[in-house]
């Protein structure tokens, strides 16, 4: 035991829409091809929302079995971090639909962007306010809908992305537990690489519309697998050092899940066997912001995450955005704080 306030996750759960597509059904929808997707990407289905579900529905879905599993009536929240980069609108924020619709009165409520990177940012944040003694209760979620952003006629894009969200719960613990160490940065001159230009200040509502590609994301697929292979390798490699740690002492990676030969690239990096790396990339496809915490969900659920385990997980995205965290696996039950 020490005097040291950690954030420990608690609690978590996730939400994918039902509808799935499946590579064989892009086939009829593009030029491509099950074993180009499989090959290239790892991927095989991903989940995409049907008419009357939006990012804040997967949202509250995450959110409401992470707190059914803490037994935590909304009314304790006392934030709610929604990390998206496809909001259900421009403003008003994600964040504060889903602290409505959960009856979370107490809760601050916003939405951070930073794309793929956004759950990393948004734990790293919310760590803070415990760590500072400011707040007890915090939600974390990753929520996206990125099947309304892609060009389904663009091949390069419409296989990779795809709809989900994750949450989980933050309540300080005296006990090791949470975020052990951080690394995160942004390079904006990357803002090019993957972008998606309209729906904000660029194009007022009072100018015509923008030409129809510029409303789809845009992503420059090679540039962009090449430098996240090697930031999110360094950026691990950053986190783990700060801790203190070896990478070999790593029980689980849970990186962002955009391509599996990316997450192969860092196995390589780092030495070690695929078994220490969480890929369920082949039944979700990349889900941004969702990704890691819907793979740490399922990591659970599959047994590959014992208590006391150390995790590091990695991301990059849009901006760009990139970072890591080391975290001890501790989801108590503790104590009153
Ligand atoms: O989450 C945010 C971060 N995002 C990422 O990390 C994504 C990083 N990038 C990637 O994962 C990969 O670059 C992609 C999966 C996007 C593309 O894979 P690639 O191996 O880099 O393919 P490529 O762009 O070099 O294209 C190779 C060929 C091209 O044809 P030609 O020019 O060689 O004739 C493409 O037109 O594959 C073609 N192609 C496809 N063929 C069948 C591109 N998309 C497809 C497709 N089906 N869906």
């Amino acid at each position: 035991m020490s005097e040291q306030v950690y954030a420990a996750i608690t609690a978590w759960g996730f939400s994918v829409p039902e509808k799935v597509l499946t590579n064989h059904d892009l086939e009829r929808m593009v030029e491509t091809s099950d074993e180009w997707i499989r090959t290239r990407t790892g991927i095989g289905e991903r989940h995409v929302v049907s008419e009357g579900e939006f990012t804040s529905t997967l949202a509250l879905a995450a959110a409401r079995k992470a707190l059914a599993q803490a037994n935590l009536p909304a009314a304790e929240l006392d934030l709610i971090i929604v990390c998206t980069a496809t909001p259900d609108y421009p403003f008003p924020a994600t964040a504060c639909i889903v602290q409505e619709q959960l009856g979370a009165t107490r809760a601050t409520a916003f939405d951070l962007e930073a794309a793929c990177s956004g759950f990393v940012y948004g734990l790293n944040v919310a760590t803070q306010f415990i760590k500072t003694g400011a707040m007890k209760n915090i939600l974390v979620i990753g929520a996206e809908t990125l099947s309304r952003f892609v060009n389904w006629k663009d091949r390069t894009t419409c296989v990779l992305f795809a709809d989900g969200a994750g949450a989980v719960l933050l309540q300080p613990s005296h006990e090791q537990s949470g975020i052990l160490s951080f690394y995160s940065a942004s390079s904006g001159e990357g803002a090019e690489l993957i972008i998606e230009r309209a729906g904000g200040s660029r194009y007022p509502a009072n100018q015509p519309m923008p030409p129809q590609h510029d409303c789809y994301i845009h992503m420059a697929g090679q540039e962009v697998f090449k430098q996240a292979v090697r930031v999110m390798g360094d950026d691990s490699m950053e986190a783990i050092a700060r801790a203190g740690l070896h990478p070999s002492q790593i029980d689980l990676f849970i990186p962002h899940q955009a391509n599996v030969r990316i997450i192969e690239a860092m196995a390589k990096k780092f030495e070690l066997p695929m078994a220490k790396f969480f890929v369920n990339i082949e039944y979700y496809g990349n889900t941004s912001a969702a990704s890691i915490p819907i793979a740490l969900c399922e990591a659970v659920e599959q047994g590959k995450l014992k208590p006391g385990a150390l995790v590091c997980m990695a991301a990059f995205g849009a901006g760009i955005t990139h970072g890591a965290l080391v975290i001890r696996w501790n989801p108590g039950p503790f104590g009153e704080l």
